[in-house]
């Protein structure tokens, strides 16, 4: 390989990217934001996130109460915004719909809704079991439903607040690369992501005209508990790293900016869209050298 095709050598030295530091613009003053499974991961760094861009923050976790209460205090550090932790499962209706009143009570109102919450129950097809299936559909595909469906009543029955935004609610899914890169050994995740890609296209079709929009993040390989066994050690790095086009993991701030973005009015054109935070993982890595 001559210069122009040889790749650059990947400095591995280089610290992880850090938190947002505070502050950053506030784009989201005065908008009130609720994050499901927000106590760890993603989640965690979408309510920071969000908090230190100005909204106001529901924090939902179902375990770690005190992860919980660490979180809300690291929201109210950059302003005088006001954030809270509420427990709750989003794969159970009543506990859904208690949420939603609860921190439209608390908060004052919601216009910002991020559907966090996942999770992982591997296993080989023929070993998958029902539980194992229930579990994953339950929380990753039902729960963003229980919840979008909550966020889109109150939405069309508040409507656009001039001043807040030009748009009466975001709704921003998390999904996974998943959602088009099939996944031996993991077919309920990928079948749960597959179901939010089209929810989501669904929902934000038939909600746009009260200027309700609705969008997803699917992100690559991002350091964070649920997958440390792909990144924990240099070899398992080192072959993560094989389907990884721009040959780093994502770190949880690459989508907490694009989080926020698509939170904000600075997307209000952009609806029903899936924007991939994955460093080209769903480019079709094995076609690098082959084909
Ligand atoms: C999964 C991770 C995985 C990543 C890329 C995510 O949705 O939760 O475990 O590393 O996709 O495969």
């Amino acid at each position: 390989m001559d210069e122009k095709t040889t790749p650059p050598a990947v400095d591995e030295t280089l610290p992880p990217v850090v938190m947002p530091s505070c502050p950053i613009d506030r784009k989201l003053r005065g908008q009130k934001a609720l994050v499901t499974g927000a106590s760890s991961g993603i989640g965690r760094g979408i309510a920071i996130g969000l908090g230190h861009a100005g909204a106001d923050v529901a924090v939902n976790y179902l375990s770690g109460d005190e992860e919980a209460q660490a979180i809300v205090a690291e929201v109210k550090r950059c302003g005088d915004n006001k954030a809270f932790a509420y427990r709750a499962d989003v794969s159970k209706e009543d506990e859904v719909r208690a949420m939603f009143a609860a921190v439209e009570a608390e908060l004052g109102g919601i216009d910002i809704v991020v559907n966090n919450a996942g999770l992982q129950k591997d296993a080989a097809f023929d070993e998958m079991t029902l539980a194992q299936w229930n579990t994953v559909i339950g929380v990753n595909l039902t729960g963003q439903f229980l919840c979008s469906r909550e966020a889109v009543r109150l939405f069309k029955r508040v409507g656009v607040k001039p001043g807040v935004s030009c748009s009466a609610g975001k709704i921003l899914c998390i999904s996974s690369v998943h959602d088009i890169i099939p996944w031996a050994g993991h077919v309920n995740y990928a079948a749960s992501k597959g179901g939010v890609a089209m929810m989501m296209k669904s929902i934000a079709q038939e909600v746009a005209p009260w200027r309700i929009r609705v969008n997803a993040i699917s992100p690559g390989a991002i350091r964070t508990p649920i997958n440390m066994e792909a990144w924990s050690t240099p070899q398992a790095y080192a072959e993560l790293m094989k389907l990884v086009p721009y040959k780093r993991i994502g770190e949880v701030d690459d989508i907490v900016r694009a989080a926020v973005w698509l939170a904000s009015d600075e997307s209000d054109y952009i609806t029903g869209a899936t924007l991939y935070v994955d460093g080209g993982m769903t480019l079709y890595p094995g076609f690098e050298t082959g084909g």
